[in-house]
């Protein structure tokens, strides 16, 4: 987003001390006016590549089968947020609600999996993986390997964002000897990730932490690993859509809010942590978010969740890594919003011109709440009112020739919402045009589905953004009520997003 010109305090002439009303808006009278004040907008940031490169760096989260007591077959561990904002820390994925659509894992083919690494013959010293993304570990029968790699196979199967295993024999493990019931020497541990022999740093230690129990010196044997063969892209996290990817870049974009560190590459995880990521006050809700998997030394080391106020494409995905820092599996997923052209850039003007109004736009119809208004709720193609682009909804009497309220609404219900499911609307508001004064009396009550939402009674206030939550029904319309010229109220930038 380049920086643009806003232009303030249009219309408000001083008169001997008291403030009059001077231009209304249908009359362009913000490029006549010579009282103008203009201002630079806000800059927003960049991704702060450094921050991520450097908190990659610290973070460690490789790890195998826990210690010796944990039971073999426990729930797969939900995916951890293991750094925010370049603090580490160990923390859960805020849940949000979601449709149960019951893709659960398939059985896959045998073919489906090829060998990463070999293990050593029995007898010679091997070691076990520690990597990123570790889901879960079973005890697979060892009456021969074959049989227990068969398990391992059927196990990675049925455990949702299983990508790659790990098995090997554990020999002088007291708990598979004499505790687990299991009676198996034999371990199956299952990632998100795939991880190659490099990372095979566990060759066994001391075993002892019970006192019933003799303290031995366990020996890993055997350590092979298989991987599912590359899958398609990952389902699209519900309210999202795939924007570009995968590629070997991670986003360089205007609008970022931050990053997050997950413990395994979990689209829908990154998803839930930008719809609960609180709004910026400059770009409004989280609208994009771009995960990467960082490889460092070739290994993978973290799942980077970058989040973004403004949508972007592929051509942003210009950051191939840094140092020893490689960037890879980057997708970006792009927030959808179900309002149609929420922005109003769809209004331009049928000569060219840089000035035109209308009542009606694609997708909006304004209206006056009274009878005898006049052009009460319009849609303005003139970049010097809108808050982004060119074009963006007034409320208020376009000339200025009533004070009565417009009415601006959806010119359809909204499509695509799910009944019961929760939805944030966000928008931009400023109502600076007659100057402070005469802007005190703007408001915008927000209505949806025939029922009050809320309203902003901001006074004289310059570009700001505001949500309120509504909760999809049987017939979701949206309409705005607002403005009693002189005092105008501007609307831009309209979303609708699932949450
Ligand atoms: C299978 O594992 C159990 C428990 O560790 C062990 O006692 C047994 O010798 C193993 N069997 C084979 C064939 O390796
Ligand atoms: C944006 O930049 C400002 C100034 O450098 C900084 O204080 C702020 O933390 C940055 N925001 C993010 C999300 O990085
Ligand atoms: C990406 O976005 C830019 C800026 O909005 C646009 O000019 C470009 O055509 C887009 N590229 C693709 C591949 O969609
Ligand atoms: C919302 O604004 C309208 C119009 O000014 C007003 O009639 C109504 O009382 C307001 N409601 C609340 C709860 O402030
Ligand atoms: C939906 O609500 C709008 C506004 O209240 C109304 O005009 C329209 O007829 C309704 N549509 C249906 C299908 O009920």
């Amino acid at each position: 987003m380049l920086p643009r010109l806003v232009v303030l305090a249009a219309a408000a002439i001083l008169v001997s001390g008291q403030l009059e009303y001077a231009l209304p808006p249908a009359l362009q009278a913000a490029q006549d006016s010579t009282s103008s004040i203009v201002v630079s907008e806000y800059i927003s940031n960049y991704t702060d590549a450094s921050s991520i490169v450097q908190t990659a760096s610290i973070v460690d989260q490789k790890t195998g089968a826990p210690s010796d007591d944990t039971l073999p077959g426990l729930p797969q561990a939900s995916t951890k947020l293991t750094a925010l904002d370049g603090q580490l820390m160990d923390g859960n994925i805020p849940t949000v609600e979601t449709s149960t659509s019951g893709l659960g894992p398939t059985r896959r083919l045998a073919d489906d999996y090829e060998l990463v690494f070999s293990g050593t013959q029995d007898g010679v010293p091997d070691a076990a993986i520690e990597g990123t993304a570790y889901l879960t570990f079973y005890l697979v029968p060892n009456t021969t390997y074959d049989a227990g790699l068969d398990a391992c196979f059927a196990y990675c199967d049925g455990t949702a964002g299983c990508v790659f295993f790990n098995i090997y024999r554990e020999l002088n493990n007291p708990y598979l000897d004499f505790v687990f019931a299991e009676q198996s020497n034999l371990k199956c541990v299952l990632y998100g990730d795939v991880h190659t022999a490099a990372e095979k740093t566990n060759s066994g230690g001391v075993t002892q932490h019970d006192a019933l129990l003799p303290s031995m010196h366990s020996v890993i044997e055997s350590s092979t690993g298989y991987a599912l063969r590359p899958v398609e892209q990952p389902a699209d996290p519900e309210g999202y859509k795939l924007a570009f990817g995968p590629l070997s870049a991670a986003n360089n974009a205007p609008g970022y809010m931050g990053f997050a560190f997950i413990s395994t590459y979990d689209v829908a995880a990154c998803a839930a942590l930008c719809n609960t990521r609180g709004a910026d006050p400059a770009g409004g809700a989280c609208k994009f978010f771009n995960i990467w998997r960082a490889v460092i030394h070739g290994n993978p080391t973290t799942y980077t969740c970058a989040m973004y106020s403004a949508a972007t494409n592929a051509s942003t995905a210009t950051n191939t890594g840094q140092g020893d820092l490689q960037v890879t599996l980057s997708r970006g997923y792009a927030r959808i919003s179900y309002i149609i052209d929420g922005t109003f850039e769809d209004y331009v003007c049928d000569d060219q011109s840089v000035f035109c109004f209308s009542e009606r736009a694609p997708g909006w119809i304004g209206s006056s709440s009274s009878s005898t208004g006049h052009f009460d709720a319009t849609i303005f193609h003139y970049a010097p009112y809108a808050h982004t682009g060119s074009s963006v909804a007034l409320l208020g009497s376009a000339f200025g020739s009533d004070p009565f309220p417009g009415l601006l609404r959806s010119a359809l219900a909204i499509a695509g919402l799910t009944r019961g499911r929760t939805y944030v609307l966000g928008f931009f508001h400023s109502s600076t045009y007659s100057g402070f004064q005469l802007e005190q009396n703007s408001f915008v009550s927000v209505w949806w589905g025939g029922s009050w939402v809320g309203n902003v009674t901001v006074g004289y206030s310059s570009w700001g953004y505001f949500e309120f939550k509504v909760t999809a029904g049987k017939n979701n319309t949206l309409a705005f009520i607002g403005g009693q010229a002189p005092a105008y109220d501007f609307i831009d930038d309209v979303n609708l997003f699932l949450i």
